[in-house]
């Protein structure tokens, strides 16, 4: 099949969070399988600076008409490996800037000004090259006009870009709300400001859209994709979902083996697998070291790696703040967002020298080291669409303790209540919770013979992505 990817990150060229590993993942896993894969991606500077863009050709020049102007851009295109073809939609005023979505204090004031000439971009290329899909598959808010924009070019154009297309919902917190003063330069017709079309509480959402007007829905959990039916996980789109549930699936995201795997992580100073630990400790040794945590202690070491969002649960962690100092705990955390919650973190360290540490930068290396070093991995997230990370630490023999919410809660088996197969400990998202499941860690962690079996199970689990490649290869035929 011909299948084009469209987001705004994608790993190994730009990333702030899980979208970038699922796209970066799925598009390579397709192509491997044999199909014609191409990725949009807005041509950042990170992605522009990439070595493999080095390789880009002829830029081939845009004109995307917004409102009653014209904006110029252009795009380029590399080939990193076989049956896969990069596309950077380039405007350096749009997308060569420090951020991706802000400045660390606030979101762009044009961001649905970017994004709009992103997913008018890709249209116009497609129409350009000829490149007619048979899946087109956008990705969360930033390419959500895009099968709205799809219908509208075919119309216009009296051509067919794509045969099918899909919205997959990453995260359905984040919908790209603009004002309804802006809607014209999207050049769709007025009508479809209505309830029935984009209106959002008297603003644009572009997720909306998505969900609206492609062919299929996917989110990227089972559980998810029931949650954000009720309004506590919807974030007012409840109601738009429930239109497409004849439309709509949960697919859960794989990890991919050739960047997050013990045995091979070249990221690590040294390699292990499930029947030989020996490496973890070397990796435990250097967390200890490259943190400054104290050594002569017995007591486990906690991770967390993740956006400091209220989305992590870091509040939930902050009312348990005490119990690391109490039983002589250590935690390591690395993330970066919210300004109140790298200075509550900050002061914890403070309070606790030796014991707490924080990193307030991204480091891709360091999250494996943390991932390979802990004995427990935290993620106490409010709400949690698949969550990468649990099965990060599963894969590297690190126990998480995670809340029972979407994706969490379907790929970790908890250990007191099924003691052969458990993976994990899961409890309810609430401080309570969390605390619960950090008196449990303790118990594990003094029972050596438990503690292997369920590190055991975690390692030897599949989360690989071949499986999810195959689900969405099922749903592109069923489409089509
Ligand atoms: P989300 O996409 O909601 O942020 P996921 O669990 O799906 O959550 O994915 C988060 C990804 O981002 C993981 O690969 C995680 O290791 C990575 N990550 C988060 N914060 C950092 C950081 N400060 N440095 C390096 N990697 C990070
Ligand atoms: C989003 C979600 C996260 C998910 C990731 C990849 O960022 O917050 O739960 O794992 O997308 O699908």
């Amino acid at each position: 099949m011909k299948i084009v990817h469209v987001a705004s990150e994608m790993f190994p060229y730009v990333k702030t969070g899980g979208l970038a590993d699922a796209v970066g993942a799925l598009a390579g896993v397709l192509a491997d399988r044999g199909h014609e894969v191409s990725v949009f991606l807005p041509g950042y500077r990170a992605v522009l600076d990439h070595k493999d863009a080095a390789a880009a050709g002829r830029r081939l020049p845009l004109k995307i008409e917004m409102g009653d102007m014209f904006v110029s851009g252009d795009v380029r295109a590399f080939s990193p490996r076989k049956n896969l073809t990069i596309y950077l939609v380039c405007r350096e005023e749009y997308f060569d800037r420090r951020g991706l979505y802000g400045n660390g204090e606030r979101d762009f004031e044009d961001n649905h000004h970017r994004y709009i000439f992103f997913v008018k971009g890709v249209v116009e290329t497609l129409r350009l090259l000829g490149l007619q899909a048979d899946v087109v598959h956008a990705h969360d808010w930033q390419a959500a006009l895009l099968p709205v924009m799809l219908r509208y070019a075919e119309r216009r154009h009296g051509a067919t870009l794509a045969l099918q297309t899909v919205f997959t919902i990453h995260n359905i917190a984040f919908q790209g709300i603009f004002p309804m003063g802006s809607f014209p330069r999207t050049n769709l017709p007025m009508d479809l400001l209505g309830i029935d079309g984009l209106e959002y509480y008297g603003q644009v959402s572009m997720m909306k859209g998505g969900i609206l007007f492609a062919d299929r829905v996917t989110t990227v959990s089972p559980r998810y994709a029931k949650e954000i039916q009720t309004p506590e996980f919807g974030c007012g789109l409840e109601g738009v979902v429930a239109t497409r549930l004849e439309d709509l699936s949960g697919l859960l995201n794989g990890i991919d083996p050739a960047v997050w795997n013990p045995s091979t992580d070249a990221l690590l100073p040294a390699q292990y697998g499930a029947d030989n630990l020996a490496g973890k400790a070397t990796c435990r040794g250097e967390l200890i070291r490259q943190h400054k945590l104290k050594k002569d202690l017995n007591g486990p070491i906690f991770g967390m790696v993740c956006r400091l969002a209220e989305q992590k649960g870091i509040d939930l962690l902050l009312a348990n703040a005490d119990f690391f100092a109490a039983n002589m705990c250590r935690l390591v955390v690395l993330g970066s967002g919210e300004k109140r919650f790298e200075k509550a973190l900050a002061d914890l360290v403070a309070a606790a020298p030796g014991l707490v540490s924080l990193s307030t930068r991204l480091d891709e290396g360091m999250s494996h080291l943390i991932e390979a070093g802990a004995d427990f991995f935290i993620m106490p997230s409010l709400f949690e669409p698949c969550g990468l990370n649990q099965m990060y630490s599963q894969a590297y023999g690190t126990v998480p303790l995670v809340s029972r919410v979407g994706g969490l809660a379907d790929t970790v088996i908890d250990a007191d209540e099924n003691p052969a197969n458990g993976t994990g400990l899961v409890f309810p998202p609430t401080a309570e919770g969390l605390r619960n499941g950090l008196e449990r860690a303790l118990k594990l962690y003094r029972d050596p013979t438990r503690l292997a079996t369920v590190r055991r199970n975690g390692m030897t689990r599949d989360f690989s992505w071949s499986g999810a490649a195959k689900a969405y290869e099922t749903l592109y035929q069923d489409a089509l």
